[in-house]
């Protein structure tokens, strides 16, 4: 069996990755997304690829020119368009009946303005494209909405001025990251944070949350919707039960072995090796 390793930085999940494979026996590709040059026609003498790319349009690009070369990818390119734009992943969710905090997208100043006293404050803006909790904006009035909004369309890149906006949710100083591998919700934590942005990449503590029958089944729905694979779920608890704030599809872990007591990275290598045949 031949694996391709879809990577760039060798991090932390990526060299715990590896060492599953190696002590299976399995060969392993590198394909780095530093080096890789495609030209449209080469395949590759791989049963499947493991994309571990750290930047968004690598990955889905290196995907989507490897899918057309006939090779199969966890995730797909079309789980990596979704889960890497925010808007798409909320049609997703949507178009699954699978609940989501109320949101608006809007493409002006003027209208995402209007949009935003639409939800009420606080809202959140996000860029629909990004992550580890990075330029979100907590907007508690309008004075601020205001200023955030100029500053966006002044001084951001277009992609900037695509306006996503989320009611912000009371959400107890915690949210939930579920992680979904195949057809099972097989680990989840609480990430809490004195800051309202509780990614453990901003300096959240990781605890173990049981995974119950809502947690899995709803975690689950959210996974299918994007196009189901290896997929990490953010989720806030609110008193009309889970909300699925946004799903990750190259999803990190490091913090959540020890936590969870699961070991993680060696679910992923199974759920690889059983779809590579
Ligand atoms: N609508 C919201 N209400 C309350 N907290 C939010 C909201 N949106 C995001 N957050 C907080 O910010 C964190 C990062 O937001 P998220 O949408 O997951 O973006 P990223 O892709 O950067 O991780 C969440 O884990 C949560 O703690
Ligand atoms: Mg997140």
């Amino acid at each position: 069996m031949r694996i391709g390793f879809l990577h760039s930085l060798i991090r932390k999940e990526e060299k715990l990755l590896i060492d599953e494979f190696s002590q299976r026996g399995v060969e392993l590709v590198m394909l780095d997304d530093r080096k890789m040059i495609f030209d449209l026609a080469t395949g590759l003498e791989v049963d499947l690829v493991l994309e571990r790319c750290i930047n968004h349009s690598r990955a889905m690009h290196g995907l989507r020119l490897l899918e057309s070369a006939g090779i199969r990818c966890i995730n797909s390119s079309e789980v990596s368009r979704v889960c890497g734009d925010k808007i798409l992943t909320s049609l997703a969710l949507k178009e699954a009946c699978v609940p989501q905090p109320p949101v608006r997208i809007a493409f002006t100043e003027e209208s995402a303005l209007e949009a935003i006293e639409q939800l009420g404050y606080p809202v959140v803006l996000k860029p629909a494209v990004g992550s580890w909790g990075r330029l979100l904006s907590k907007v508690n009035d309008r004075e601020a909405a205001e200023s955030i909004l100029e500053h966006k369309s002044i001084l951001g890149s277009y992609h900037h001025s695509i306006f996503y906006i989320q009611k912000y949710v009371e959400k107890r100083g915690r949210d939930i990251r579920s992680f979904v591998v195949g057809d099972e919700c097989v680990a989840a934590i609480y990430r809490t944070s004195p800051h309202w942005i509780t990614n453990t990449a901003r300096g959240a503590v990781a605890t173990g949350c049981p995974v119950n029958d809502e947690l899995a089944s709803v975690s689950l729905a959210a996974a299918r919707a994007v196009g189901g694979g290896v997929l990490a779920v953010d989720l806030f608890e609110t008193d009309q039960g889970l909300w699925v704030n946004e799903v990750n599809y190259t999803m990190e872990f490091r913090n959540s072995i020890d936590t969870t007591g699961v070991n993680i990275p060696a679910r992923v290598v199974d759920y690889v090796l059983e779809s590579a045949g």
